[in-house]
């Protein structure tokens, strides 16, 4: 018999020793049994039981219950998201290479294309990834060496069609899925190559871990291993530790934050001081019957457009009581920011254009708080722009 996600988070991850929190275990070194135990432990793929920084035994058990949620052969953990992707791009790119990214990628993924990578010579070619077939017109055979995508987008919640990313042929495909947690979907299944999250997000579930992790084939999570201990950006035991806590309720709090954010969805697109929300489960999301093909569950964040641009955003944040200013996600806090001015501040006008961020555009990341108590905050807190 198959077993289900919600199963899964529970079962995996475990170290065989009985003990059902995980060991956290802080150590940077191990001593050895002399030359040749040492050179046996310092040799192969993954080096365990000798330095941190190429593996420890609590951050493994976190990469165990990733990979498994994602159905991939291998995971491997980092510092935080940003640790992940850039680990990864230059793990497998060089000067010369090229990638293909979707455009509305997260501020500091598009920052770090636009910046370092084009420095060290690697060159970017962005997409829409609504359009179909967009990023597989843009591969260059020999040259391109990754596809980045990310899906549900951050903040739009735009998607990416993962069955046309798996039959890209040629260079890797990568899926930050963060948006979307482990539960609400698994690129793997549709053939891509690489799933990333920043698990800061849903995975860690409590805004105490700054996380990262990467999954895919071994062999591939090996080769990236191999330059992500000299990167250095490597997981520490603790925060892979609230990791593997968060993941043991990740799917009970992703259920209940994925139906709030649809009946809050559903609320606010009633309120006449709202232009548009954006759910990648509410019907009227452009791209709902892909959704609806590709994901279990929409997330646990909603893009909400309000009429009267900036001003009228810093009026409705003002008047919050339970909502709070804070530019994250995926916590039990329900959290709003104001992408424009916060998160997506210092790209150009072009930029957010492309990404579809305007003055109005309140992102809000919905926590574990009551659905009617957060529906009549934000209600009041629309209700003071008249
Ligand atoms: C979609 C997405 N990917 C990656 C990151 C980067 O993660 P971190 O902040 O853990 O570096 C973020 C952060 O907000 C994100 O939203």
């Amino acid at each position: 018999m198959t077993q289900r996600p919600e199963t899964t988070a529970i079962t995996s991850g475990r170290d065989g020793s009985g003990s059902l929190a995980p060991g956290l275990s802080t150590s940077t070194v191990w001593q050895t049994g002399g030359l040749d135990d040492t050179a046996r432990r310092a040799t192969g793929a993954r080096l365990s039981g000798l330095y941190s920084r190429y593996s420890n035994p609590t951050v493994a058990q976190f990469e165990a219950a990733v990979a498994e949620l994602e159905g991939a052969e291998s995971a491997l953990a980092f510092a935080s998201g940003m640790g992940a992707i850039a680990s990864v791009v230059l793990a497998l790119c060089g000067t010369g290479s090229h990638v293909v990214a979707q455009n509305n990628v997260y501020g500091a993924t598009l920052s770090f294309l636009q910046g370092p990578c084009r420095r060290f010579g690697i060159e970017t070619t962005f997409v829409d990834g609504r359009v179909p077939g967009s990023f597989a017109a843009a591969v260059q055979p020999g040259r391109t060496v990754l596809v980045i995508a990310e899906t549900p987008s951050n903040p739009r919640l735009a998607l990416t069609d993962l069955s046309e990313l798996g039959t890209i042929k040629g260079p890797f495909t990568l899926v930050d899925s963060t948006m979307a947690t482990p539960l609400g979907q698994r690129p793997l299944d549709f053939g891509v190559d690489l799933v990333l999250h920043s698990a800061t997000k849903g995975i860690g579930g409590h805004n105490d871990a700054l996380l990262g992790v990467v999954a895919g084939e071994r062999d591939l999570i090996d080769a990236i291993w191999g330059y992500s201990v000299m990167h250095g950006a490597v997981a520490s035991p603790h925060d892979a530790l609230n990791g593997l806590r968060g993941i043991r309720t990740l799917a009970v709090r992703t259920e209940r934050q994925h139906a709030t954010a649809l009946h809050l969805a559903r609320g606010l697109e009633a309120h006449p001081r709202v232009t548009s929300v954006s759910h990648p489960f509410l019907e009227s999301h452009p791209q709902h019957s892909l959704a609806r093909a590709q994901m279990r569950m929409g997330g646990t964040v909603i893009a909400v457009e309000i009429d009267g641009g900036t001003e009228a955003c810093r009026r409705v944040i003002d008047s919050l009581r339970l909502v709070r200013p804070a530019t994250s996600f995926g916590g039990p806090e329900t959290l709003v920011c104001h992408p424009a001015t916060s998160t997506h501040a210092g790209l150009s006008p072009e930029e957010l254009a492309a990404m579809d961020v305007t003055e109005g555009l309140l992102r809000i990341s919905v926590g574990l708080e009551h659905p009617d108590d957060l529906l009549a905050d934000i209600a009041s807190a629309l209700d003071t722009l008249g």
